[in-house]
């Protein structure tokens, strides 16, 4: 027999040690499986451990944690207990043989041996186990050949794809996550098998679908893990909003792009733009940028309900960016996001993603580019990011052309900026000051004269600083025939003229 590899170079942790002897004192075999022997194996970070024991998982980790000091989490319900030891998490559970009834993703758990848990687990790369026993501490044991499916960049079940699958269909999804994030193939006979069980689908909750869509936009190269959702008739089921933007019409000879896959080209550019980002763009978000990867998929979600062939013109689709914004709250409750300032974010880039370009369309006026950046307020770094990651061509000469004109509103966004600060521009004249002043309860008077001074200041007919704009709002209320500290006008009366 050939000289075994030793693993024990990844057992280093105090904890491993602690594990071992434990398991020995309760006459018990322990072996770190799943993700942590992948990742070490790979090269990858990873501070998540899981541990398989031939025995009962609670009572391994309730010895450890009492050797260790340290609190210890129990689940019985699932059979299983979590230790956090200095930035580890080390999860402990019995090992299992697994039956799963065909309607439901709840297990009927049994006892079993760590040969008959690895047989239920996942994929190959991930039932690869290190070995805890003194005897042979840091041994790999891996009966399905996780190690050759790594070199051979290849995603496969342990048992016949349809067997692993339907014991959980989310594996279906995992699949497509894991070839996106590690750039690795499905065996073709297994992607079969994903289209052949895609109702299986309809079981699982939508927050677990969730959570491996945000890891695969989150993958290097995000168009890899959507086609192929896509190829596998997947993602229709999950996001219609996206797959309807599919195909391309032609009308007299003239057909627009194919949007489906202008958006995942777009995906991609943000991810790769994000990856460039200057390390001051990335601190101090407001938001993940994983929301900024959502708006770059849904951006043109619009297109399709507002697509029409205009004689003489070609196609168009006219307020696609508004209809789109609209849209985002109903993806965002049929995926269970978060309807917080999360989804307001993506709305946000969604309904503004036009504007930076359609200024090199026109003069880019001063007045342009400060609404554009008081709109976008923080986020205008985002919104730019996503308008230049939109500029896609199959001809190389267009994309050049746009991305110039870009960089000069880019260019005419820094002088702007310089000049005075409109990024964070925030109205000098509130509603409680004009009510304080004038002694009028609330009313669309008071909308009415912070909406003319904030358009004063944006179209520079006065200075951004709080002396012009007050003295604008008392010329202003002084022409609505308000008095201060005065008995109040007639509320509801519309004065009419606007600096615009
Ligand atoms: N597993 C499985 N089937 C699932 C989910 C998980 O067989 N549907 C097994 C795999 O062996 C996996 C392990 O449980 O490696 C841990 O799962 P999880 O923590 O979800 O994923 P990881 O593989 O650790 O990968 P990541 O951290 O990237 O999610």
């Amino acid at each position: 027999m050939g000289s075994v590899e030793n693993y024990s170079r990844f057992l280093k942790h105090r904890i491993f040690d602690t594990i071992s002897q434990e398991a020995e004192a309760l006459g018990v075999r322990a072996f770190v499986i799943g993700g942590y022997v992948r990742d070490c194996i790979l090269g990858r970070p990873c501070n998540d451990i899981d541990v398989v024991v031939e025995g009962s998982g609670i009572a391994l980790a309730e010895a450890v944690a009492k050797r260790l000091r340290c609190r210890v989490s129990v689940f019985k319900r699932f059979g299983t207990a979590m230790i956090k030891s200095k930035g580890l998490e080390v999860e402990f559970v019995g090992a299992r043989k697994e039956s799963y009834r065909a309607d439901s993703r709840k297990p009927i758990v049994e006892d079993g041996t760590l040969r008959e848990d690895q047989e239920r687990r996942d994929f190959t790369i991930n039932a690869m186990s290190f070995s805890l026993q003194k005897e042979n501490f840091g041994e790999l044991v891996d009966p399905f050949d996780g190690l050759g499916d790594i070199s051979r960049k290849l995603i496969r079940t342990p048992l016949d794809p349809d067997t692993t699958y339907s014991d959980d269909p989310l594996r279906m999804i995992r699949a497509i996550r894991f070839a996106s994030q590690l750039s690795f193939e499905i065996l073709p006979e297994s992607f079969e098998s994903i289209k052949r069980n895609r109702a299986r689908l309809a079981i699982l909750s939508i927050e677990r679908i969730n959570e491996e869509l945000n890891k695969i936009l989150l993958s290097p190269k995000p168009s890899v893990g959507l086609k192929l959702l896509d190829d596998a008739t997947l993602l229709e089921l999950i996001l219609p909003q996206v797959t309807n933007l599919k195909g391309v019409e032609t009308v007299e000879g003239r057909g627009h792009k194919d949007n489906f896959y202008h958006s995942l080209q777009v995906v991609d550019n943000v991810a790769e733009l994000i990856r460039q980002r200057p390390v001051e763009q990335k601190e101090n978000r407001a938001v993940e940028e994983l929301w900024l990867l959502w708006a770059a998929l849904l951006h043109d979600i619009g297109k399709p309900s507002t697509k029409r062939f205009e004689e003489g013109i070609g196609w168009t689709f006219h307020s696609h960016d508004f209809v789109g914004g609209k849209m985002i709250p109903g993806v965002f409750k049929h995926l269970k996001m978060p309807l917080n300032e999360k989804m307001k974010y993506v709305q946000k880039m969604v309904q503004l993603h036009l504007r930076p370009i359609s200024l090199v369309d026109d003069q880019v006026t001063d007045s342009a580019v400060r609404r554009l950046l008081f709109d976008a307020g923080e986020d205008i770094d985002d919104l730019m990011l996503l308008c230049s990651a939109d500029i896609t061509s199959k001809n190389d000469k267009t994309v050049a052309r746009h991305k110039k004109n870009f960089e000069l509103v880019k260019q005419k966004m820094k002088e702007v900026e310089e000049k005075d600060e409109y990024r964070n521009f925030k109205n000098p004249i509130t509603g409680d000051l004009v009510m304080e002043v004038y002694n009028i309860p609330p009313c669309n008077l008071i909308g009415e004269i912070k909406e003319y001074v904030k358009n004063a200041i944006l179209d520079g007919v006065i200075e951004n600083n709080y002396e012009a704009a007050y003295a604008l709002m008392e010329q202003k209320a002084a022409d609505m025939g308000l008095v201060k500290g005065g008995a109040p006008a007639a509320t509801g009366e519309q004065s009419g003229d606007s600096p615009r």
